[in-house]
């Protein structure tokens, strides 16, 4: 496959994805060091850990498009390899155009290579173009796309004014952040610079690591008179996602603008509050239940987090495919199916046993007792300690030393 000007001099293999085959950088060859993270030390992107993602992506995409029934144009602009938009063109049904970009010439190379090895040079093509250069030339209406996914390295921060100005009134924009460590408050000058909000490293920092993306999302869109509405949103690996769609209209950006809003998280005893309407608050910063300080999060996007019809389109095409991840993917569908409905952020478990000094029941355990005293209760699928409940932290605090005293007397017999 290589001409005289070919820049794939390096080693490649091939992998299969769905019904897709594509060559990709050998990852064993660039790895030097233990510590080595391959897929940043290959010269084109790729990552064999996201192809969850992908699969995610794929069934996302096809649900938007059984949503709007009519032909899609999609567009990949940080491809690498270029398997992702192959995926939309192959695997999704209703796909008209992807249009595929990178900034580096290698990965456009091999994209090219990749688009024509699966024949589909009709229906998918790769520019070698920098993705806000690209997105902002896609602006103008009549040619906007209908779905733009955006899997950056880190935080798409930096992409967000020129996706949402090339996605059509009603479009799906899908998002990677892979920057955790500001994300969970790890960096939290980070967090504010490039989010806007100041996070908390408290132990439901995954959800409130989406909740950042999409506040950032909300007020980025709002300041083109767009309004946002999260269909989908997950946490898995060393990332988290979410997936948007945005509809035009002063009314629709005011909507989604009242959606932001800060939360409050007391680290004595676990109570946490929501202080809704960022923009007009009154707060006070003494929690409630033990009368100690409250630590602050946000503005941060206090919405909801997905849908349930998406949720079950998702798991529908899911059903229909032979997936790399189907099991991971079928349980993931359903815990986040369950938590659809269910109150904003989650309590650990371990965290509050932890501080009680007493051994861990099991979260299914801790769940039943709360339903049984007539509070909301699900799992989580941000943490499989997790469980998301509308009972007070007092009222948690209160059942776990029984079950815990109940699961200790089960192990003894
Ligand atoms: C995480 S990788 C993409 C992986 C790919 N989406 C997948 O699913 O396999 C990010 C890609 O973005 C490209 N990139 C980084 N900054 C860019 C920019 N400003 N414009 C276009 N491409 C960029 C990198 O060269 C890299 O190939
Ligand atoms: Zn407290």
């Amino acid at each position: 496959m290589q001409s005289k000007d070919s820049k794939l001099d390096f080693p490649l293999e091939t992998v299969k994805e769905g019904r897709v085959e594509a060559f990709v950088p050998r990852l064993k060859s660039f790895v030097r060091l233990p510590s080595d993270y391959a897929p940043s030390k290959a010269p084109v992107f790729y990552n064999p850990v996201m192809e969850l993602n992908r699969d995610l992506a794929v069934l996302a995409l096809q649900a938007y498009q059984k949503i709007v029934n009519r032909e899609i144009t999609v567009c990949e602009s940080l491809t690498g390899c270029g398997l992702r938009g192959i995926l939309f063109a192959a695997e999704v049904k209703g796909v008209k155009k992807v249009l595929m970009s990178d900034i580096s010439e290698r990965a456009c190379q091999l994209a090219i290579s990749n688009v024509s090895m699966n024949g589909l040079t009709e229906k998918a093509s790769v520019r070698h173009e920098e993705a806000n250069l690209l997105l902002n030339r896609y602006s103008a209406p009549h040619i906007r796309f209908d779905a733009i996914d955006m899997d950056p390295f880190g935080s798409p921060a930096r992409f967000l004014d020129s996706a949402v100005r090339a996605l059509r009134d009603g479009g799906l924009l899908a998002l990677t952040a892979t920057d955790m460590a500001p994300l969970c408050g790890v960096h939290p000058r980070a967090c504010i610079r490039k989010y806007g909000g100041k996070p908390l490293r408290t132990e439901y920092c995954h959800e409130l690591a989406v909740r950042f993306l999409a506040g950032c999302l909300a007020t980025t869109a709002a300041r083109h008179d767009i309004g946002v509405d999260l269909v989908f949103s997950h946490r898995a690996e060393h990332y988290v996602r979410t997936y948007a769609t945005i509809k035009y209209g002063v009314k629709n950006a005011d909507e989604s603008i009242r959606n932001m809003g800060y939360l409050l998280h007391c680290f004595k005893c676990f109570h946490r509050e929501k202080v809704e309407r960022a923009f007009s608050v009154e707060r006070s910063d003494i929690c409630s239940e033990c009368g100690s300080k409250l630590s602050m999060a946000g503005p941060l996007w206090l919405g909801r987090l997905f849908d349930a019809g998406f949720c079950d389109l998702m798991e529908n095409e899911a059903q229909k495919r032979k997936l790399g991840f189907a099991q991971k993917i079928h349980k993931l569908l359903a815990v986040i199916r369950s938590e659809v409905e269910a109150p904003i952020t989650y309590y650990v478990v371990d965290k509050l046993c932890d501080s009680l000094d007493l051994p861990v029941p099991p979260v299914k355990k801790v769940a039943e007792a709360l339903t049984r005293e007539g509070f909301q209760a699900s799992l989580t699928h941000f943490s499989s300690r997790g469980i998301r409940s509308n009972a007070p932290a007092s009222k948690i605090r209160e059942i776990l030393p029984i079950l815990a005293k109940e699961s200790c007397g089960q192990n003894q017999v």
